[in-house]
């Protein structure tokens, strides 16, 4: 089942919501929840933290495209996984109603000076350190943006009476499971420093909302699939090393199981939460695709028409998590349901990949290459050839 470039799916297909809710108690009244979800921006004006970076940049596209009016400001401090090339034909395409601001979440006065003068309703906070095996090699980083920068972001929020503040968490926080799915009342028990700092960042979010009355809401998506995700995260180091015929590392012995979720039905989750969530809820965001990373490796081989021999396993990740899923059942209520099969998903991501080599070649054959030496170099010297026939 070869990839034939430009088969995926147009990411306009329409979609139907069956039920009436209430928002906040608030009858409906001059929308249906479909025309609203389809038609009238959340709010107005949004500030988008990590917007530059893989899933914050398809959130601002999905926004500009799909509401006419709302205007977003990326702001972000370019580290190393935030690309202005990743948003580079915004500024062109939806002139005033998208601005780029450099900032570090952790600059209170920088965040308050934005705030103000963009007369910001809406904060939507994807800014952080998201790469677990990063979070082993320096874990006070993570530490610092995904917990101080948090906390510094909700200050804010609370001085300047921001409308609303969203929070991007992840299945990481609950910790894994063996067996079933994780509900939102579940306990957090994250087992890495990544997982950890994103987990202290979703109880300074609860205890904002709980003791100074914040409109926060939380939502914990699962491993994101797509266009744009930094060649580190698994599909996209895959598929890039399988276009260059090279080697691919899979950790321990591949059993390891992820929810993979296409980025597209993340953002259009986060859309119905700022419409139909409640202050202080968290709502799981799940594909309920769950794969052994050995299965996803083969199939990445398929799509790409490349050998299984390129397949290598290779030494652990250490404290792994063994399998992540979550339930999504209370998003659904809202009339959520995710539209990407898992192949759906990765064929539309492998596309993606093969027809924009201008965005990830320069990545990596820049300083993602002295990472991907520190990472992988010993590993793949005394590596297990593959289980796959
Ligand atoms: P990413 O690494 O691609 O992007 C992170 C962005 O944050 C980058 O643009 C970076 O420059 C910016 N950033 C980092 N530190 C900053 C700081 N101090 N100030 C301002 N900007 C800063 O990450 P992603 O995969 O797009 O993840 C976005 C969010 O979604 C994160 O909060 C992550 O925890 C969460 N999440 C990711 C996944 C996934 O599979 N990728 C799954 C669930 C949740
Ligand atoms: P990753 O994309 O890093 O996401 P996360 O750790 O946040 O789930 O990894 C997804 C899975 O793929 C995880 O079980 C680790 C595994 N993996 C490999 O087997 N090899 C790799 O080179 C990478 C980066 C990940």
């Amino acid at each position: 089942m070869g990839l034939i470039p430009n088969t995926h799916r147009n990411l306009k297909d329409s979609y139907t919501v069956s039920q009436y809710h209430t928002l906040n108690g608030r009858g409906l009244t001059d929308f249906s929840q479909e025309e609203m979800i389809r038609e009238k921006p959340p709010y107005q004006n949004f500030l988008v933290t990590g917007g530059a970076g893989f899933i914050g940049s398809n959130f601002v596209r999905y926004m500009l495209e799909k509401y006419t009016t709302c205007r977003i400001v990326v702001y972000d401090c370019l580290s190393y996984s935030g690309n202005l090339s990743t948003l580079r034909e915004l500024s062109a395409t939806y002139g005033e109603r998208y601005t780029f601001i450099q900032g570090d979440i952790c600059d209170e006065v920088q965040v308050g000076n934005a705030l103000m003068q963009h007369e910001i309703d809406c904060i939507v906070n994807f800014a952080a350190e998201t790469h677990v095996d990063r979070s082993l090699m320096d874990p006070g980083v993570f530490a610092r943006t995904n917990v101080m920068g948090t906390c510094a972001l909700l200050e804010q929020t609370r001085r300047y009476e921001i409308k609303r503040f969203h929070q991007i968490s992840t299945d990481e926080v609950y910790g894994q499971i063996l067996q079933g799915s994780f509900k939102e009342t579940d306990n957090l028990r994250p087992r890495n420093p990544y997982s950890a700092t994103k987990a202290g960042a979703d109880s300074l979010c609860l205890a904002y909302f709980n003791s100074f009355d914040l409109p926060i809401t939380i939502s914990r998506g699962s491993n994101n699939i797509g266009p744009y995700q930094y060649p580190e995260k698994v599909v996209p180091l895959f598929v890039t090393n399988l276009l260059d015929e090279l080697p691919i590392p899979v950790y321990g012995d591949g059993t390891y199981e992820r929810d993979y979720l296409y980025v597209h039905d993340h953002c259009e989750a986060i859309d119905y939460i700022l419409h139909l969530g409640q202050m202080g809820e968290v709502y799981n965001i799940g594909s309920g695709h769950e794969t052994k990373n050995i299965t996803l490796a083969s199939t990445l081989c398929d799509l790409l028409c490349k050998p299984t021999s390129l397949i290598r396993l290779v030494d652990d990740r250490p404290g792994q998590d063994r399998r992540y899923s979550l339930d999504s059942s209370k998003l659904e209520s809202l009339g959520w349901q995710p539209k990407h099969t898992l192949i759906d998903g990765l064929k539309a991501s492998v596309t993606w990949y093969v027809e924009n080599e201008w965005w990830w070649r320069p990545i990596k054959e820049g300083n993602f290459k002295v990472y991907f030496e520190r990472q992988y170099k010993q590993r793949m010297a005394h590596a297990a050839p593959s289980p796959v026939a």
